[in-house]
């Protein structure tokens, strides 16, 4: 049985990465509507991912018995500029993931709940993937001089977006 804390996390986390599968489907459809095709569908696939690392949290708590609870989540931003400011939400959003995936881990260890903290291993490691991955886009983009603004970098940027390996 898991100790009430201990659910209570996995239960925000369970809300949390919900949020963030609707947070990556807001950005593609600003993306489609921006005409940028190539980022339409990375950040479409970035959602679905994202509800896969819900369902895996959701399972987890029903093998432990633990009644998952689906609350409202916030609307996702949806207004931005260019599509610079687009991958930096997506960056700063991950920030905020990892934050809350430390604070289960370090959680789930102190109160030596080390089943909890060896399933939570693995998101440990994602987040970490998340993270290079954003910091690898923004270098590119850092690398073409890209600010976000139409022209020949723009184009590049969604087209490097779309093959990009995640
Ligand atoms: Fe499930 Fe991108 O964090």
């Amino acid at each position: 049985m898991l100790k009430p804390e201990i659910a209570t996390l996995l239960n925000k986390q369970v809300n949390a990465e919900y949020y963030a599968s609707s947070v990556y489907l807001q950005l593609s459809a600003w993306c489609e509507n921006a005409g940028l095709e190539g980022a339409a569908l990375f950040f479409r696939g970035h959602s679905m991912e994202e509800r896969t690392h819900m369902d895996k949290i959701f399972d987890y708590m029903s093998e432990c018995s633990i009644p998952v609870k689906i609350g409202s989540i916030e609307e996702p931003p949806s207004e931005f500029d260019t599509l610079m400011d687009v991958i930096q939400a997506a960056y700063q959003h991950e920030l905020k993931v990892t934050e809350m995936i430390n604070h289960l881990a370090k959680t789930a260890f102190e109160l030596q709940d080390y089943t909890t903290f060896n399933f939570i291993e693995w998101f440990i490691a994602e987040q970490h993937e998340e993270e290079v991955l954003f910091g690898k886009i923004i270098s590119k983009a850092e690398m073409l001089g890209f600010n976000g603004q139409p022209g020949q970098q723009l184009h590049i940027m969604d087209n490097y977006l779309r093959f990009i390996k995640d």
